[in-house]
């Protein structure tokens, strides 16, 4: 009999009965079977609870009101290519390379999880126009494996990480889902050919459901500093500079300052780490159908705005070095969200891009 518990980290409505629950955890007059987690388990009691836990703990199932709606099992699968497995403070993990289809295929059939969530991906753009093969290889190759895996164990839901970069270079500044798929580098395309393939898939299993979430620019960290961005290579723009005056080296490549937008480098919508999370918890709730969602703020920020909410947030100038634009870049990038806004209860609560910096900021020296 394996040793599961339950854990219930507040939702607003439900943080009175917290205290209860707790208790009676503890004193083991109540014995679950697993694990209930109820948002990303950042609050104080949750992190105590789950840290004293965490080795007892085989599987963690989120749950929410409805109880019997639906429920998800963390049971975490890396390659740890550009991951950590500290990142990793609770849940079953293994360590696989989704390109291994046996191996995938295999914790798939005894696992069995009810839903998938496929974060796994190299994601860097100018890597992938250097190394093409690699990035399909490894996104879409990857994704196929997954992806046949839980058709074949009759998973019937399924969530995977998209990028705004499937849009290329949009007509409009605010882009939204409908907009026509143009990607001008291999990441955005390797992430346009998965999107397809779950398209195809589900028309020959109609009972197969996927939600794609196109996410815009991920930045920030948790702001309870539990978990944050921890790359094996920094790859996006905010750690990139953070890490940099860290080492002392106050200063940043800008790629093109001739781009058409106010100051001339280019724009963004970052949003916050905790809301992307938050809006995968949301949208589990629509797993009957199949949906495209982008995630984002609509809103905007250029290369030199964030640079100046760095140097406020830290207390240090950074030099600009302007250097000619960079393949595969788009200039513009701006998030239409009222379509997620409108079908699922996601309230971004971290819209700012002070906080956005300063969460980034706290957590890089909280790990130094
Ligand atoms: N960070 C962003 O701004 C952003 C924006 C849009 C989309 N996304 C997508 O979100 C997802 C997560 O990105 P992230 O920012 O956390 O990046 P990340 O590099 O921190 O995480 C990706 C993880 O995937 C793992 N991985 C890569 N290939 C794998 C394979 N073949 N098998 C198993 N594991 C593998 C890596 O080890 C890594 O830990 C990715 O799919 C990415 O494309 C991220």
């Amino acid at each position: 009999m394996k040793n599961n518990y339950i854990l219930v980290t507040p939702i607003k409505n439900e943080e009175k009965n917290l205290p209860f629950l707790f208790k009676s955890i503890k004193e083991q007059t109540i014995k679950p079977v697993l694990w209930l987690i109820i948002d990303d388990g950042s609050s104080d009691n949750s992190t105590k609870l789950i840290n004293e836990q965490s080795k007892k703990c085989d599987y963690i199932v989120y749950k929410r009101n409805e109880p019997q709606k639906w429920d998800l099992a963390f049971h975490y699968h890396e390659m740890l290519s550009n991951g950590f497995k500290e990142n990793i403070i609770f849940g079953k993990f293994i360590k696989v390379d989704l390109q291994n289809k046996d191996k995938i295929e295999k914790i798939i059939s005894e696992f069995k999880p009810d839903i998938i969530v496929h974060f796994a991906g190299l994601i860097s753009v100018p890597d992938s126009v250097k190394k093409p093969a690699e990035y399909y290889e490894n996104n879409f190759v990857g994704s196929l494996n997954l992806i046949e895996s839980a058709i074949k164990n009759n998973i019937k839901k399924f969530i995977f990480s998209s990028t705004a970069a499937v849009y290329g270079i949009p007509k409009n500044n605010f882009v939204a889902e409908n907009a026509e798929l143009n990607p001008i580098n291999p990441y955005g395309n390797s992430k346009k050919m998965v999107e397809e393939l779950l398209k195809d898939v589900k028309k020959v299993n109609p009972k197969f459901n996927y939600i794609i979430l196109r996410y815009f620019n991920v930045a920030g960290s948790d702001p309870h500093m539990v978990t944050g961005n921890r790359q094996k290579v920094k790859l996006n723009l905010i750690p990139i500079i953070i890490n940099n005056i860290l080492n002392k080296k106050n200063e940043i490549k800008i790629f093109g300052n001739n781009w058409n937008t106010p100051d001339k480098t280019c724009i963004r919508d970052y949003i916050h780490v905790t809301d992307l999370v938050k809006a995968h918890l949301e949208v589990i709730n629509l797993l009957d159908n199949s949906f495209i969602f982008n995630v984002g703020y609509g809103k905007g920020s250029s290369v030199l705005e964030v640079i100046e909410a760095i140097e406020k947030v830290t207390k240090t100038k950074i030099k600009r070095n302007f250097v000619a634009r960079r393949a595969g870049d788009p200039e513009c990038l701006i998030a239409d969200n009222s379509k997620i806004l409108s079908l699922t209860n996601w309230k971004p609560l971290y819209n700012n891009l002070n906080i956005i910096v300063k969460t980034a900021w706290d957590w890089e020296n909280k790990n130094l």
